[in-house]
């Protein structure tokens, strides 16, 4: 079964049950400050497993593209991916464990369906701890579905438990099935340590919600939240020996190979190498696709890994021309029939591969020189081989190697970097770029929470003056908002000139200085546009909305949190205006106290 295939049987399958399909959301979260990228499926529907009424029902189902860095250095085994496609489905407040592990077991053993035999699947389930019992019950559930009981582990928190998807929120004990990738028959005893035993799916049942302090109080409505590695039960259908013989990957081996002048050798069992170019190269193609460029912080900083890692294994194979927007079209042209954004944004995402490439090309030799001239001097007899946090955090600035390039690279020649006085460097050389702005905080606000909740209110109020002052076709296009500042995108052709950038921050700090109330009242989308609020009025709002009011300047839909009153937020300043993409426009802004 092709993975194409597989999507749409796994959804058809779930609309049979009553769910509806949505889409997935970008990689890019929105307004959360908690987390750099989507890493499940769950993430963009926190509000509403926290309570909120979606509007496409209780029962959900959708392909969720994630990224999880986390796994980067288990890339090149046969399963561990920074990208991948996540199939979920979900219960709001509605079906719980018994159906939801029935469904998955229909879905996995059905003839119709996956038809995959039993005798190759095992199970696992929550073991218990001092916040949550043993799940009894998901047991119970899977013996009578058939199961062995050697075939269901009971492990703890660290393998039977998901979520929170940031520091706080959902989360719960889960269950999870797993597929023998091993020479058959399968062990008779479920061994989760056993690498053949591969992941394919969890099941989550959300009952609890992870507090600031972090207590796991009862969730008022239970919900199931699952997630299925698309790449990884391609594998399983197909009996391939790892994702990268699938359809999903071998397509960018043969343009990898085409371009290395490798022909004839496309069947052959990939290198670690390879296998990590193709994966990062798809990986960065999705995270540029939905308007993230290479930069040093955030988003751009992991794109710029991947994308220089990538380069970095390709010069190790003797490529040294251009390659990656040649890979990169492939990854369009595989994918864009399910993520238009790809095949939308194609020119920006295959212009930006070869600007980072040059910019990589014309630092990575001279780094590399630099790097191997320190290392050399480095007495061979010496018994700890530590390459100083110094000259690390130099190659970063001069030659912009992203920390892990350089741990890589000093690992090769048996070295450690020391890291601790790399974020020192860091650190010294962020505090000296900022010059005030930031710094001021110290000592002010206490909590981290008040300052984004302010920087959040902050948003909202710069969104109403953007809109006096440009006009009314300014629309949010995406809000990040860190502890130390707001970052808002919006539609808008120019850029912004002083006088108006001025005006802007006037009538925001004008609304901060009236000690303005902020009220909230929840109803239908349909009366809070004609209340005159503003927001994404996309089919992710639920029937019923929370309208936050901010004094008579602004009126948005927004989950929230706000500041109660805008008296004690402090000074707004646009530190930065600048283009995002085209026809958008990127503010950056800060209250100092
Ligand atoms: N959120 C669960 C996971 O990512 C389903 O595994």
């Amino acid at each position: 079964m092709k993975a194409s295939d597989l999507r749409e049987k796994y959804l058809k399958f779930f609309e049979s049950k009553g769910h509806k399909r949505i889409k997935s959301a970008s990689l890019i979260p929105e307004n959360d400050p908690t987390v750099l990228f989507t890493t499940a499926g769950m993430h963009p529907l926190v509000p509403y497993l926290l309570g909120e009424h979606h509007p496409q029902g209780k029962r959900l189902t959708n392909v969720q593209k994630c990224i999880r860095t986390g796994d980067i250095d288990e890339v090149g085994d046969i399963c561990h991916l920074t990208f991948f496609e996540m199939l979920g489905n979900w219960s709001l407040g509605d079906y719980f464990k018994r159906d939801a592990i029935e469904y998955s077991f229909e879905f996995l053993t059905g003839p119709e369906n996956l038809n995959i035999p039993l005798e190759n699947l095992a199970f696992s389930v929550f073991a218990g701890d001092a916040d949550a019992p043993f799940d009894s019950e998901a047991f119970a559930i899977w013996r009578g579905l058939g199961v062995k009981e050697s075939r269901i582990a009971r492990l703890g928190k660290k393998h039977n438990w998901w979520g929170p998807a940031g520091q706080t929120g959902p989360c719960g004990p889960d269950t999870e099935m797993f597929y023998w990738v091993g020479l058959m028959p399968a062990p008779d005893v479920f061994d989760p340590e056993d690498k053949n035993w591969v992941e394919i799916w969890n099941d989550v049942f959300m009952q609890y919600n992870k507090t600031a302090e972090g207590k796991f109080e009862p969730l008022q409505q239970t919900n199931v939240d699952t997630g299925m590695g698309l790449e990884r039960v391609t594998l399983v259908l197909q009996g391939k020996k790892s994702i990268y013989e699938t359809e999903l990957f071998m397509p960018l081996f043969a343009k990898l190979d085409e371009i290395r002048k490798a022909d004839g050798e496309t069947n052959r069992e990939r290198t670690t190498g390879e296998r990590i170019i193709v994966e990062h190269m798809r990986a960065a193609t999705f995270i540029m696709a939905d308007g993230v460029v290479p930069g040093n912080v955030d988003h751009g900083y992991i794109l710029r890994r991947l994308i220089r890692r990538a380069i970095r294994e390709a010069r190790k194979l003797g490529l040294t021309e251009h390659f990656t927007s040649q890979i990169a079209e492939i990854v369009i042209d595989n994918y864009s029939y399910f993520y238009v954004e790809l095949s939308k944004n194609a020119d920006k995402i295959k212009k930006a591969f070869s600007d980072e490439e040059t910019q990589f090309a014309h630092t990575l030799e001279k780094g590399t020189k630099e790097f191997e001239k320190t290392i050399d001097k480095i007495p061979a007899h010496i018994q700890k081989k530590i390459l100083s946090g110094k000259t690390a955090f130099f190659l970063y600035e001069t030659y912009g190697f992203p920390i892990e390039l350089t741990e890589e690279m000093a690992k090769e020649r048996g070295f450690e970097v020391d890291k601790d006085g790399f974020q020192k460097a860091y650190q010294k050389h962020q505090e000296l770029s900022r010059q005030g702005a930031e710094n001021k905080f110290k000592g002010g606000l206490a909590d981290n929470s008040e300052m984004t909740t302010a920087l959040h209110t902050a948003t909202h109020l710069m969104h109403a003056a953007l809109r006096k002052v440009l006009g009314e076709h300014v629309e949010q296009k995406g809000s990040n908002i860190t502890v130390e500042r707001l970052r808002f995108d919006f539609c808008h052709n120019d850029k912004m000139t002083p006088e108006q950038i001025a005006e802007v921050e006037k009538l925001v700090n004008d609304a901060i200085l009236s000690n303005l109330e902020v009220s909230i009242v929840e109803t239908s989308v349909d009366e809070a546009k004609k209340m005159g609020a503003i927001g994404l009025f996309e089919d992710r709002y639920a029937e019923k909305v929370k309208v936050y009011s901010i004094g008579n300047f602004s009126k948005e839909i927004c989950g929230g949190p706000h500041v109660a009153n805008t008296s004690s937020m402090g000074r707004f300043k646009i530190q930065k205006e600048e283009s995002s993409s085209r026809g958008i426009r990127r503010i950056k802004a800060v209250l100092e106290k």
